[in-house]
């Protein structure tokens, strides 16, 4: 039986585990997928065990994207691009890293039909995630990517990996299409984003990347004032999707059945 696991710290919240069983039921396939609450020091020898073929694939979520790098052997060029690895699996006795989020993140994009293309995006945070949005945003050919973070520094570091994104303090709202909640703001109920909204206007497109709650303030705060809002529940599936489908080599259909298993 082979075994798949998703590793984070914190990881009791996770849903990847009731999405891929789902699907490996479906699928027939001999495996298990379960969750391991790692520190640091565990890294290393997890990916020991993938040498070992006892473990046969990984997904790795906050806050190991980055710091599982230095135990693998290669890197997909989204994962090294981004810094970001959140898919493991083991070819030609090698481990590699790959990252699904920047697929996840676009295949949502375009089942809400937006057209990125030539419009302004601001993010707001700077943490593991955003690596791989501005990656898919610049696929997408957006025109200009702005981050925003409370810790500036965190924003200017993200300058490394991205040299034409531009940066902004916190408080400062420029004029956008399209903006992302990337902060943890909004996993809590009652968690509001220190920001003032009132002067965006409408007809733009709020994104969060947060699915539960499934409508955050910062949502509500967009569909008030009469724009398009979207929440990271597809991002989350398409992810998922995308790793069972490298690991399996079989495509899942994203149906209703599917979506509602992350309710
Ligand atoms: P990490 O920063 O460890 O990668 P994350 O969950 O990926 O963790 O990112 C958390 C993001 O939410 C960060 O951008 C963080 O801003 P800082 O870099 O300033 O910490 C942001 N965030 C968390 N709490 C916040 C708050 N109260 N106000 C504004 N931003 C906040």
């Amino acid at each position: 039986m082979k075994k798949y696991f998703v590793i984070g710290n914190p990881i009791k919240h996770s849903l990847s585990p009731k999405l891929h069983n789902f699907w490996i039921k479906k699928k027939n396939i001999n495996a298990t997928y379960d969750k391991i609450l790692a520190t640091q020091d565990d890294l290393p020898k997890i990916c020991d065990q993938i040498r070992e073929k006892k473990i046969n694939g990984l997904n790795i979520t906050v806050p190991f994207k980055n710091d599982i790098i230095r135990n693998l052997d290669e890197l997909s060029l989204e994962a090294k691009e981004t810094q970001s690895v959140n898919t493991i699996y083991f070819k030609d006795n090698k481990i590699i890293g790959h990252n699904t989020d920047i697929i996840g993140f676009k295949f949502s994009i375009e089942k809400v039909q937006y057209d990125v293309s030539k419009k302004k995006i601001l993010i707001l945070g700077a943490g593991g995630v955003v690596p791989s949005l501005i990656y898919s945003l610049n696929k997408m050919g957006a025109s200009k990517i702005i981050v925003c973070n409370r810790t500036k520094s965190k924003a200017e570091n993200l300058k490394h990996l991205f040299n034409g994104i531009e940066i902004v303090n916190w408080g400062e709202i420029p004029n956008f299409d399209m903006i992302i909640n990337a902060t943890s703001l909004g996993l809590k109920n009652g968690d509001v984003i220190d920001l003032d909204f009132s002067k965006v206007g409408n007809g733009k497109f709020f994104y969060d990347v947060i699915y539960n709650p499934a409508e955050t303030n910062f949502l509500k705060i967009g569909k008030k004032f009469g724009n398009k809002t979207e929440n990271g529940k597809m991002m989350f599936i398409y992810q998922a999707s995308a790793s069972f489908e490298l690991w399996h080599g079989i495509n899942v259909n994203i149906d209703d059945e599917t979506i509602n298993q992350i309710n």
